[in-house]
């Protein structure tokens, strides 16, 4: 497709810091063949020994969407929870668990990663209501498809103290995901076209995170208004260079929405 601005505002206003940053991470990539391993280890550090939740999505998951005939459908069907999301029906920890593989998946092809062999976005899910899994915040690990505790205990009122507007009731939510990226590295190994990479990497898991849950009939809403510092402090992560990106809520909602046609407004 090919686009052209239509600009109708009567007085325009640049700025030259603005107009700047932009060409520099519109840059290309470095002359040569792309790097293989561009992005450094990740720094070690201590954790709180590993405890594996009862009941996590520990199994691989026992109801992965087959992507191909729900693929239309979830499109058509994907939207918005807003303040829709009601806690009497727990969340499966198996629906947990496909919209995590979904979401870990998720990756961006290009010039910085043509095998697609990196995973730029690490997930934690802060669990309200999920049938078999305890209320805390823990680290998803895609490779074991597991869960590691980092807090245990209700989230609903960190949740909801932390996002700055009012149309969400995250605690009535069934989980809230989120993608962390580790920024710095990423603009350390390829200077300011990194902006990019990390704030694409973080929608296009947005776009997975809205597509499963679209196909497994599970409401979604993703959010930027919220505290990422008080998440980073929350997630034990103020000592490494991940940064959380988004807020991605799942759950039920309520029965009975009204007749609204929320596909024709
Ligand atoms: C990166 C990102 C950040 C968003 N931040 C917020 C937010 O803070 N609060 C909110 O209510 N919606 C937020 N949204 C949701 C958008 O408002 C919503 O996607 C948009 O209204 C389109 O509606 P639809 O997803 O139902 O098509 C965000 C969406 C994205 C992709």
């Amino acid at each position: 497709m090919r686009h052209r601005d239509a600009e109708r505002s009567r007085t325009l206003l640049g700025f030259p810091q603005v107009r700047a940053m932009h060409r520099a991470t519109l840059e290309g990539p470095p002359p040569g063949p792309p790097r293989a391993r561009w992005l450094p280890p990740r720094p070690s550090r201590t954790r709180p020994s590993r405890t594996r939740p009862t009941g996590t999505c520990a199994r691989p998951c026992p109801h992965r969407p087959s992507p191909a005939p729900a693929c239309a459908g979830a499109l058509r069907e994907r939207r918005s929870s807003f303040g829709r999301f009601d806690a009497r029906r727990e969340v499966s920890a198996g629906h947990l668990s496909s919209v995590l593989a979904a979401c870990a998946g998720t990756r961006l092809a290009g010039d910085t990663d043509p095998s697609g062999e990196h995973r730029l976005a690490r997930l934690y899910v802060f669990v309200n209501h999920v049938a078999g899994i305890g209320p805390g915040a823990y680290a998803y690990d895609p490779d074991r498809g597991d869960l590691r505790a980092v807090v245990t205990g209700p989230q609903g009122p960190f949740l909801q103290e932390n996002y700055f507007l009012a149309n969400y009731n995250l605690e009535q939510a069934g989980a809230v995901l989120v993608p962390t990226v580790r920024t710095t590295a990423v603009l350390d190994a390829v200077g300011d076209r990194g902006y990019r990479l990390a704030v694409a990497t973080a929608g296009a898991v947005a776009q997975s995170f809205y597509l499963a849950a679209s196909a497994l009939g599970l409401g979604a809403g993703v959010a930027l208004g919220f505290d990422n510092v008080s998440y980073a402090e929350r997630l034990g992560l103020t000592d490494g260079d991940e940064a959380p990106l988004l807020i991605m809520a799942l759950g039920h909602e309520r029965p009975g929405p009204a007749d609204f046609r929320h596909e024709i407004a």
